[in-house]
């Protein structure tokens, strides 16, 4: 996946309410993103229940979900399988999210199982690490978020990683907080995580072409700061992602950057 593409993924959450609002909320971006989609790759995430009405009417943007199952189908109460998402033809999914994490209490193992079915039915996923603000504070931050990349990616292959994943870094305290990491610690995590690619994978390939963004608290007054140098290709943005114009323009941002 090594191209000099920019990703600007954008995570609704549990919004909005009401579907004619999603509809609107998405013709509005794909109108307004249309001539950046060729150096940006541009996702929305909606609630489940909105992901077949938007995978219809959406022209030129990309839907994801913001969760799968691991197992195909069966008695799974409350579960999507990818085969269904698939079936839509829903092309991306978030996986590990921290919010899934915490109030849900989504393991290392499980994202790792949820990312292998979606290799398996070729779908691309999102797979988010970060630490807490507790991690943070008590310095296991690099720890946290090897030992995520390690268990998550277990078992994928480089292939794999290069054609359908993208990693998300996203400090948990940076989350909705609109605290975010200085330029110079995005940059430090972005350098972990390619060390510790290069350990898992022991291929260069890898750790140049993998894709990594930055999430937590991005608006249209920070993007450039927390991307621009920083080395991610991209973002995963929540709360601005929900606000039509705002999204356009930091996916704007990030079309134009490398001409900065
Ligand atoms: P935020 O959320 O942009 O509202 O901080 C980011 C995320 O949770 O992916």
């Amino acid at each position: 996946m090594k191209t000099n593409k920019k990703y600007v993924i954008g995570n609704w959450k549990m919004n909005p309410m009401e579907e004619q609002e999603a509809r609107n909320l998405l013709r509005e971006v794909e109108r307004g993103a249309e001539e950046v989609l060729g150096k940006v790759e541009v996702v929305v995430c909606p609630p489940t229940i909105f992901l077949a009405e938007l995978q219809h009417s959406s022209v030129s943007v990309k839907i994801g979900a913001q969760n799968v199952f691991w197992e195909d189908s069966g008695a799974f109460t409350g579960e999507v399988s990818v085969v269904m998402l698939k079936r839509l033809g829903v092309g991306w999914a978030i996986l590990g999210h921290s919010e899934r994490r915490g109030y849900l209490g989504e393991s290392d193992e499980m994202v790792n199982r949820k990312l292998h079915a979606v290799l398996r039915h070729k779908l691309r996923a999102v797979v988010c690490v970060g630490e807490t603000e507790k991690e943070r504070r008590e310095e296991l931050a690099e720890q946290v978020i090897v030992r995520q990349l390690e268990q998550g990616l277990a078992e994928v292959s480089a292939d794999s990683l290069l054609n359908a994943v993208v990693i998300a870094y996203e400090p948990v305290w940076a989350i909705g907080s609109g605290v975010v990491p200085t330029a110079d610690d995005i940059m430090s995590v972005n350098l972990l995580i390619k060390k510790t690619l290069h350990r898992i994978y022991g291929q260069r390939e890898v750790v140049e072409g993998a894709v990594i963004i930055y999430g937590g608290s991005v608006v249209v007054d920070n993007v450039r700061e927390l991307v621009g140098k920083t080395g991610m290709q991209g973002v995963l943005v929540g709360g601005a992602s929900l606000r039509a114009g705002e999204f356009v323009s930091i996916a704007k941002i990030m079309g134009d950057l490398d001409q900065e």
